[in-house]
């Protein structure tokens, strides 16, 4: 394994992936990265809803579209394409927190920090979507995921084999030491 600072600068966010499914094992041990995350005060109250059937990737990513529709939110795709958020990965991973844990947002950021990491040092790609939180504005889609009223969607990441690895982004840091 390369050393951490090179897989936590070789990470980017991927948004193309190849058309191929992740072996159950590599599922598996990214679900493991995730479970080994801190979380506050230990409470361990995130819900992971791992998903590989890309019928219903495609239906959440459509979903996505018909929640922002409801808000007026502009796309820059053009009116009649409809993009899909999850980038045809064929993993998609939605975490679900409790809503009176203030926390879990921060639990769930660290989860797929360490899902991206990992998937980084095994050569896979990875993204945030913070996009899947629309999902909580479809009732259908929160009934299909199994996704109870006392919960919210606080994150979600994808994971698959990277078309191709996007250049590295100018990374910018506002700091100031009191020594
Ligand atoms: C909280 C959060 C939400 C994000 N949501 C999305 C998203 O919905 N779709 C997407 O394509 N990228 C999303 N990203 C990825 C960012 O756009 C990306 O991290 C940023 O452009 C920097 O690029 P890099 O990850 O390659 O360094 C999200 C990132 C974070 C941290």
């Amino acid at each position: 394994m390369d050393n951490l600072m090179e897989i936590i600068k070789k990470r980017r966010s991927v948004r193309a992936y190849k058309d191929k499914t992740l072996p159950k094992k590599v599922v598996s041990a990214i679900l493991e990265a995730a479970r080994y995350a801190p979380s506050a005060r230990n409470l361990m109250p995130l819900e992971y809803k791992v998903i590989t059937n890309k019928a219903l990737i495609k239906k959440l990513s459509d979903g996505i579209s018909e929640g922002l529709k409801k808000t007026g939110f502009s796309l820059k795709a053009p009116p009649n394409v409809r993009l899909n958020y999850f980038y045809s990965a064929p993993l998609l991973i939605i975490i679900t927190g409790p809503k009176e844990n203030t926390f879990c947002v921060s639990d769930a950021a660290i989860a797929v920090d360490n899902v991206m990491l990992y998937a980084t040092s095994i050569g896979l790609g990875s993204c945030f979507i913070g996009m899947a939180r629309i999902i909580q504005s479809s009732e259908d889609l929160l009934k299909e995921l199994n996704i109870t009223e006392d919960r919210n969607i606080v994150a979600a990441v994808v994971c698959g084999y990277p078309e191709g690895w996007p250049e590295e982004k100018e990374k910018i840091q506002k700091a100031e030491f009191f020594e």
